[in-house]
């Protein structure tokens, strides 16, 4: 067995050189030459599997597309079982950088994301360049897992619930996020909890350390001044209030489902993987049985294109905007349009017709900096000796607070409890805490709004607000932009096509407004940023109309996108694909709904649980 030493790349210059490169910090470069020397002793090595050698026509009993969330639990979970798995990986390893929690702001747009463009509806995301909005996913072992914001969120128990589909409600899935739940803090937690969760399961999470930074708990005693509840579990019984959530974090570091799953020594000897794979297709039979797929491997100095063969069946993990490609690539998808570009038809499904996405305006409050926080050479320095400090932490963003906005009541400034419906949460508001000159361009705003954020960043710190909508009305979609399957599709995320997302966000506007208000933030002279947009009025004299021309102006993605091959019209309950045999989809894409809450959980339970459906239907093929 081939297996690279992951731990080893910390040795090399080079990649003291990345991690200089992607850190906002240049003041960096002084603290990483004086460590540089005991880093091999410090960071623990792991070991994630090679590529292995293929030949064109090679064959297998399962292949999975797409390391991700999803495709990497459901392989290796087949894998175990003593079948014959491929998984195959448009990206490479993901690097150091995503090893360490601090720095988590850095990966999105970076060589690990596929930084796909979008097509504007000329009504959302003014403020970017070409008005796209920034749509990222992981590229590398892990998927988004490896450059996500690492919350752990599951979302409410009504999410499944209400999708009215068989096998796919709340009481359904639990075992299936349980299985998986590797939690090592439960004692953390009150004892209600100990229901919710599990202890022993591959993926292992925790509780961030101490973010050092006073805005932590001040921003608690904020909302609790708004009559938030402090919510110790989202993830148990009730979702509402400010909680200090747990991340996909453990001694320090992020715990992708690549470093969970693939570094298990069973998984390593059970399963192949092959790397820098890009698959450009299914291939079906006459009778529409997938029986394997076509794919470009990437080498050293040229590109193979291979076609690998499934014994029993292809499992579609390429996530929400990579699985309908595929499926459309390959004759799956809405006739006329394949017909147009003049792709044979083998199903007519409504592949990639609806895409629903998080989305939030961008609110900033310029407040004054914390003091105790230690000096960002000094952190980089714990971080690499211990894993401990700052950068273990992802700052203010482990603070999350779900509500919903009806429950708020404007006059008295407090969140209610006045029916059941305050159960249900229409609103996450993330938080994130930016230091003094922290400010960067990578939110991908426009220079004119840059400048006047870099500006505000000087002397002060700067809080980020995201008053995410959690059940947006607004519907986009995916196409194939061309017949070349190596490029992107066109993405139409379509933010705000309905208003009513727009009246969502303003509701939390106001919440956001009045956090900003209360005694915790009005003595550390916190004010909301109120930029300067061309095109919108002036706050003072129109504040609605200010704020509902900004959120179309400063429109961003959580980037939680679902709903491309959905359960129903696309996919049955096993997650088969209609009109075509042996071939599932197991990703993001199948749900029908958004999730109310951050979206890695579920693609993980997805995962864990198609290989069930597909181990039950083993003798079919025999
Ligand atoms: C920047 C960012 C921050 C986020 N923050 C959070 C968070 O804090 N908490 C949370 O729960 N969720 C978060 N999410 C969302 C979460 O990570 C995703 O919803 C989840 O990982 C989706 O799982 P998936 O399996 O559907 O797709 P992915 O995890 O995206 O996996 C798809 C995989 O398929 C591969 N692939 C695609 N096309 C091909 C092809 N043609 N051939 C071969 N391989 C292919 C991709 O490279 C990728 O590895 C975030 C996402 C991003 C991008
Ligand atoms: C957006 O505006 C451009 C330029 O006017 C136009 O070509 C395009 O069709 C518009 N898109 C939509 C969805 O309205
Ligand atoms: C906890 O995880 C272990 C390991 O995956 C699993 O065997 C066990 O069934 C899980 N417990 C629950 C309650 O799901
Ligand atoms: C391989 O394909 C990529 C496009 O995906 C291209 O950029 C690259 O130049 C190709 N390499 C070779 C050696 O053909
Ligand atoms: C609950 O309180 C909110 C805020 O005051 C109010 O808008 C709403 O109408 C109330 N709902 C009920 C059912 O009383
Ligand atoms: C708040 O700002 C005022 C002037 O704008 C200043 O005098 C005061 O010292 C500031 N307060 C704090 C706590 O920094």
């Amino acid at each position: 067995m081939v297996a690279r030493t992951f731990g080893k790349f910390a040795r090399s210059r080079d990649t003291a050189i990345i991690i200089l490169k992607m850190l906002p910090w240049a003041l960096l470069l002084p603290s990483i030459m004086l460590v540089g020397g005991n880093l091999a002793q410090e960071l623990p090595e792991y070991v994630l599997p090679d590529s292995v050698p293929l030949e064109d026509g090679d064959s297998f009993d399962y292949i999975v597309v797409g390391a991700g969330g999803a495709g990497t639990p459901a392989a290796a979970r087949l894998a175990l079982s003593g079948a014959s798995v491929l998984l195959v990986e448009a990206g490479g390893d993901p690097n150091l950088n995503t090893r360490i929690p601090g720095i988590y702001l850095t990966l999105h747009g970076s060589a690990l994301d596929w930084q796909y463009p979008t097509v504007t509806n000329n009504i959302s995301c003014l403020s970017y360049s070409d008005k796209q909005c920034r749509f990222g996913r992981g590229k590398c072992l892990g998927g988004s897992t490896s450059i996500n914001f690492m919350m752990y969120v599951r979302g409410n128990h009504r999410d499944y619930d209400e999708l009215g589909i068989e096998g796919w409600a709340w009481k359904d899935l639990k075992p299936f996020f349980l299985k998986y739940e590797g939690l090592q803090d439960l004692d953390k937690l009150p004892c209600t909890s100990i229901p919710y969760h599990n202890t022993s399961g591959t993926m292992k999470i925790g509780f961030f350390g101490d973010s050092e930074n006073s805005w932590h708990s001040r921003t608690i005693r904020g909302y609790r001044y708004l009559n938030f509840p402090f919510n110790y579990d989202v993830n148990a019984k009730s979702q509402i209030g400010i909680s200090h959530i747990i991340g996909y974090v453990n001694e320090g570091e992020r715990m992708s489902t690549a470093r969970s799953y693939l570094t298990r020594d069973d998984v390593i000897s059970a399963l192949k993987v092959t790397k820098n794979t890009h698959c450009t297709g299914v291939i079906l039979d006459n009778y529409n049985n997938a029986i394997g797929i076509k794919a470009v491997v990437k080498d050293e100095n040229q590109n193979r294109t291979l076609q690998l063969y499934a014994r029993k069946e292809i499992v579609l993990s390429a996530g929400t905007i990579g699985t309908p490609q595929i499926l459309m690539l390959s004759g799956i998808g809405p006739a006329s349009q394949l017909h147009d570009l003049g792709i044979p038809v083998r199903a007519d499904l409504p592949v990639g017709d609806t895409l629903i996405e998080h989305v939030y305006p961008q609110i900033y409050a310029s407040v004054n900096p914390d003091t105790s926080m230690s000096s960002q050479s000094e952190a980089m320095e714990r971080w690499l000796y211990d894993r401990t400090g700052p950068l273990a932490t992802i700052g203010l963003t482990d603070l999350t607070a779900f509500f919903n906005t009806r429950c708020y009541d404007v006059g008295q400034r407090k969140l209610v409890y006045n029916s059941s419906d305050c159960e249900i949460p229409t609103m996450q508001l993330t938080n994130l805490y930016l230091d003094v000159g922290l400010h960067q361009e990578n939110f991908g705003v426009n220079e004119a709004i840059a400048q006047q954020l870099t500006a505000e960043n000087e002397k002060k710190s700067l809080m980020y607000l995201g008053p995410t909508v959690l059940r947006p009305f607004s519907r986009g979609n995916i196409r194939l932009a061309s017949i070349d399957p190596l490029q992107n599709p066109s993405i139409f995320p379509n933010f705000l096509a309905d208003e009513r997302d727009v009246d969502e966000m303003l509701r939390g506007i106001t919440i956001v407004e009045h956090l900003i208000e209360t005694p915790e933030f009005k003595v550390q002279n916190a004010s909301i940023v109120h930029l300067k947009l061309p095109g919108c009025p002036e706050y003072e004299d129109d504040r609605e109309g200010y704020w509902r021309c900004y959120c179309r102006y400063m429109t961003t993605s959580l980037l939680h996108a679902v709903g491309t091959a959905r359960l129903g019209p696309v996919v049955d309950p096993q997650q088969r694909v209609h009109g075509v045999k042996r071939l599932r989809v197991a990703d993001l894409s199948v749900l029908p709904e958004v999730p109310r809450g951050n979206t890695a959980a579920v693609a993980i339970a997805i995962g864990e649980r198609v290989a069930d459906f597909v181990l039950k239907d083993t003798d079919k093929y025999t």
